[in-house]
C-alpha cells in the first residue's frame, strides 16, 4: 500500500513520533530512579506493545530483562471481554522480580485487570504497569497504572503498534482511524 492510501484512511495525528518519544524518555527518567539498583523486567503483550517494548527498553539507561506473552481474548468482535487464553506465556520466572507491564493501550481496562491478577499470582517482588495510551471514558475496570503517557478520546485509534484489522501497526506515530475505514 503507497503512503498516500494510508493517509487518506486517517482524519488527524493525534501523536507525532517526537511527541511518543518524548514521552517516553519522560517515564524511562522517572523508572530509572524507581528502580534505582534493581533490573526490572518488563513484560509485553503481543503484538500490539513491541513498539513501546522496544523503545521503552532502549531509551532505559539501566539493566532490563524483556519478555513477552501472546493471548487471546475469548469472544468475538473487536472488545476484549477480559476472559483470556494464554497462548504463549513468560519464560521468566516471576518468583522475586520487580516486574513491569507495557502496554501501548488500556481501553476498556480488561486485558490488564486480567493480566495483573495473573502476573501476581507468580509472585513478583512488585508489580507495576506502563501504559502509552489510555482512553479514560472507556474504562470498564479501573486499572491502578504507575506510568501513563497520554490520556487520549475514545476514538477508533491506529499506528504505533495499534491496528485496524492487523492493519497500521507500522505508522511512526498515533492517528485517528477515518469511518470510512471501519464502517
Ligand atoms: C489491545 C492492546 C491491549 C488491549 C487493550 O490488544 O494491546 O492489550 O487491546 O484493550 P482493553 O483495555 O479493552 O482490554 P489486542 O487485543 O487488540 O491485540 P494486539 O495487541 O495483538 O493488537
Amino acid at each position: 500500500m503507497e503512503l498516500s492510501d494510508v493517509q487518506a484512511d486517517l482524519t488527524e495525528t493525534l501523536l507525532t513520533e517526537d511527541q511518543i518519544h518524548e514521552k517516553i524518555a519522560e517515564l524511562a527518567r522517572r523508572i530509572e530512579a524507581d528502580y534505582a539498583g534493581e533490573r526490572p523486567l518488563l513484560v509485553a503483550v503481543l503484538k500490539g506493545a513491541v513498539m513501546v517494548m522496544a523503545d521503552v527498553a532502549r531509551e532505559l539507561r539501566m539493566h532490563v530483562d524483556i519478555d513477552f506473552m501472546a493471548v487471546s481474548s475469548y469472544g468475538a468482535g473487536t472488545e476484549s471481554s477480559g476472559v483470556v487464553r494464554i497462548l504463549k506465556d513468560l519464560d521468566a520466572d516471576l518468583i522475586g522480580r520487580h516486574v513491569i507491564i507495557v502496554e501501548d493501550i488500556i481501553d476498556s481496562g480488561l486485558t490488564l485487570a486480567w493480566l495483573r491478577a495473573n502476573l501476581e499470582s507468580r509472585g513478583p517482588a512488585s508489580l507495576e504497569i506502563l501504559a502509552l495510551l489510555r482512553k479514560p471514558e472507556a474504562a470498564k475496570v479501573e486499572v491502578d497504572v504507575k506510568y501513563v503517557g497520554f490520556d487520549i478520546p475514545n476514538a477508533f485509534v491506529v499506528g504505533y503498534g495499534l491496528d485496524y484489522a492487523e492493519s497500521y501497526r507500522n505508522l511512526r506515530g498515533v492517528a485517528v482511524l477515518a469511518p470510512h475505514v471501519y464502517s
